[in-house]
């Protein structure tokens, strides 16, 4: 695998960062992972204005512009040919004497590799997924994508050891999304969604769903989702730029709805795979 540090292209087991680095340090960063489908960045643009915006959040200067992000990820997948993958691109601030408060002299670390993407596993498609809920131990922006994880990793580790895939986090009474992919239901037919403000990550699935939703005049609400919402739903989906839609058939070891994927999600599903498939034409 050839990876992107700082400027450079080179084999990941050349690749090394200094122990001084505020992202080993303190989890000082903010990251984003960009599917490509057929060699094309999915949602290129929305990805990086919510990298611009992670970035702001934190006070790290953008280390590349627009263009710059676009001919490296765009050179980083010419350099590891494949299938369908994820990038995954992580800015830290940089390597520093250790002291909480900014450094005055330290630059961003610039970090990217290449993951292969796993196509969606039909089995699973088929039976769904189960999910547990949780509190939401997290801190109160969790709409910046920040590598600082630990909270999202217990939460994830926890629902493993469930036996099931996700953890969905509940806060105040609210379901806010899962550890690492946002939070759909399905109530009377319509599909429900949580507002995007500070207690979630604005997902770039999330949106592409609420606005192919509102292209093919499929009802849909942005609105809270409270944990009764949630176990009543008929349909319970988490979305992410890894998992795309996947339907949870089991919460808390209960089915949901008759406990097979729904009829809503099915054809959202195929309203996404025929986005993807328009990607990879170069017709989006
Ligand atoms: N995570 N919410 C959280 C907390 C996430 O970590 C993610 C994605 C999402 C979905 O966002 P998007 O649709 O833009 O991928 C929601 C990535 C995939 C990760 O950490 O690997």
């Amino acid at each position: 695998m050839i990876v992107y540090l700082n400027g450079h292209y080179l084999p990941e087991s050349e690749a090394r960062v200094s122990v001084l680095d505020r992202g080993f340090l303190f989890g000082d960063g903010v990251y984003e992972v960009v599917p490509a489908y057929g060699g094309r960045l999915f949602r290129l643009e929305q990805h990086l204005d919510r990298l611009d915006r992670s970035l702001a959040a934190v006070r790290i200067m953008p280390p590349l512009d627009r263009a710059g992000w676009t001919r490296m990820l765009t050179e980083l997948l010419a350099r590891n040919p494949g299938g369908d993958r994820s990038v995954y691109l992580q800015v830290t601030r940089g390597a520093a004497r250790r002291d909480h408060a900014f450094p005055e002299d330290a630059s961003p670390t610039v970090f990217a590799m290449v993951n292969p993407l796993q196509p969606g596993d039909p089995a699973l498609l088929e039976t769904g997924v189960a999910a547990v809920t949780m509190p939401d131990t997290r801190w109160a922006r969790c709409d910046i994508k920040a590598i600082t994880l630990l909270a999202n990793i217990l939460a994830r580790q926890q629902a493993v050891e469930a036996g099931a895939t996700e953890a969905i986090l509940v806060r105040a009474g609210r379901a806010i999304e899962g550890a690492a992919s946002n939070l759909f239901v399905v109530g009377d037919g319509v599909i429900v969604t949580p507002p995007k403000d500070q207690s979630l990550l604005p997902g770039i699935t999330r949106d592409l769903v609420v606005e192919l939703a509102e292209a093919h005049n499929v009802p849909l609400m942005e609105t809270p989702v409270t944990e009764a919402d949630l176990r009543a739903a008929e349909e319970i989906w988490l979305t992410s730029s890894t998992k795309e839609i996947l339907p949870v058939t089991r919460l808390d070891d209960r089915p949901v709805g008759d406990g097979r994927p729904g009829p809503v999600w099915a054809r959202m599903m195929k309203l996404y795979q025929d986005y993807k498939q328009q990607l990879r034409e170069g017709r989006v």
